[in-house]
């Protein structure tokens, strides 16, 4: 193989055989493939993609770059969720101990923050104690004591992903149908789940805004979930404004503390049922109104806030964080962004607030960096609501004075108030399977 060959095939939209991409991404693998080539081939595959089978020699290759879970041990349905990235999204928080109480083994296994989206692991460890770090032997013992795990991914699990990731982070590479689908899918895959709920983002918040390119992804990760034997069932969700009003980390987790015991905001509570549904489904509840019943009741009658009680006992976080979310950690500064002008809110730019949150301290700008757990926002504008001159638009819980009038101005410039009532998304616009996508009404 000659490296520059093939990124200047596949610059020039030319189709790569299969042992192709596996040579060329082994060699990224083992180290004996710089950066910088593999820097100019993502991007030229950002521009000319991977058609079908290139993708499925990727995926190959990602997979078998670690090792791959087997969880037949473990009885019962193994089923987890992902979401494509997003800002405010705390749903696994409620998800999984919600879907865990209900007898399904959720082995879930997440992410940091990344670029401007949040990751569930970062807001995890924002628990006194909570260790994300479990090895995969201590992982699955407490999968079968008690069906629930969250944990960050591990070096065994595609090392390879780890090493892309971190660079398509660095070279703008991130916003690739074939790219973020072989990154999720091949996790989930190596994870050894039997089917898979996938929430994919829509909106200036998510990776890939536009509607068709989001269900573009999530026809192509079904399609991989085929061929490997998951099901694999997709939402599309709105993105456009945050989810819920908590943005960084231990105050989504306070938001989601809040949820567990049904008093969370109605759209958290609302995809988290939705996102349950579909789980349950694929676990084998035959009906989908038994299956939202269920869900509800489980949240409402506080199974749901004890299974996560039990998941921190497990993973020797502090489990009075649930009863006193006031032991999560507390930023000394707080700010308010009012409305400067009567009128609407309208449309938002959530990935520059999801920056914000960033340039704050809840997320890193550079890979390894650590972040505040303490620091972040409640948006409590959503687009679409009209408000008066005065009225407050989001909080600030920042470390210093000068960081909060910096995330001031960089709010002010993400949520504007104007003339105009614009048009929201709906919360779910698509349900997506193997037979294609329908619209949710
Ligand atoms: N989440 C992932 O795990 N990978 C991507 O490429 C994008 C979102």
């Amino acid at each position: 193989m000659i490296p520059y060959q093939l990124i200047r095939r596949k610059r020039d939209g030319e189709r790569l055989a299969a042992d192709e991409i596996t040579a060329f991404f082994s060699a990224y693998a083992d180290g004996r493939l710089p950066d910088y080539q593999m820097s100019a081939f993502l991007m030229a595959t950002f521009f000319a993609g991977l058609d079908t089978d290139e993708l499925a020699a990727l995926v190959d290759v990602m997979l078998h770059s670690g090792v791959q879970l087997d969880l037949s041990a473990i009885p019962g349905p193994r089923i987890d969720k992902h979401s494509t990235g997003g800002v405010g999204d705390k749903a696994s928080l409620v998800l999984a101990p919600l879907v865990a109480s209900l007898g399904v083994r959720v082995p879930m296994m997440s992410g940091r923050g990344l670029g401007h989206t949040g990751g569930t692991v970062d807001k995890l460890e924002s628990i006194p104690g909570f260790r994300v770090d479990l090895s995969l032997e201590r992982m699955m013992r407490q999968l079968d004591a008690i069906g629930c795990a969250l944990i960050t991914q591990t070096e065994e699990i595609v090392p390879l992903d780890r090493k892309l990731y971190a660079l398509r982070d660095v070279t703008g590479t991130v916003e690739s149908i074939p790219l973020i689908a072989s990154s999720i899918m091949s996790k989930k895959i190596a994870e050894g789940v039997d089917g898979l709920v996938l929430d994919v983002k829509r909106g200036s918040g998510a990776f890939l805004p536009d509607v068709e390119r989001g269900l573009r992804l999530a026809q192509t990760m079904i399609g991989i979930g085929e061929v490997y034997n998951r099901r694999t069932v997709a939402l599309v969700t709105a993105m456009d404004r945050p989810l819920g009003f908590a943005v960084g980390n231990a105050i989504e987790v306070e938001e989601a503390i809040f949820a567990l015991r049904g008093e969370g905001p109605p759209d958290l509570r609302e995809l988290t049922i939705a996102l349950a549904v579909e789980m349950l489904l694929l676990a084998g509840w035959t009906d989908a109104h038994a299956a939202r019943r269920d869900a509800e009741r489980a949240l409402d009658d506080g199974r749901a806030l004890e299974m996560m009680r039990r998941i921190i006992e497990a993973q020797d976080g502090n489990p009075a964080v649930l009863d006193d979310p006031a032991l999560l950690p507390q930023a000394p500064v707080r700010e308010v962004l009012i409305a400067d002008r009567d009128g609407w809110i309208g449309e938002m730019d959530v990935r520059g607030i999801g920056d914000a949150a960033v340039a704050l301290g809840a997320g890193r700008a550079t890979l390894g960096a650590s972040i505040d757990p303490a620091v972040g926002f409640h948006i409590t504008a959503k687009p679409g609501r009209h408000v008066a001159r005065g009225e407050p638009l989001a909080t600030i819980f920042a470390a210093s004075v000068d960081d909060a009038q910096t995330a001031v101005r960089a709010l002010r410039r993400c949520i504007r108030v104007g003339e105009e009532k614009p048009e929201v998304l709906p919360l779910i616009s698509h349900r997506v399977t193997a037979s294609g996508p329908s619209l949710v009404r």
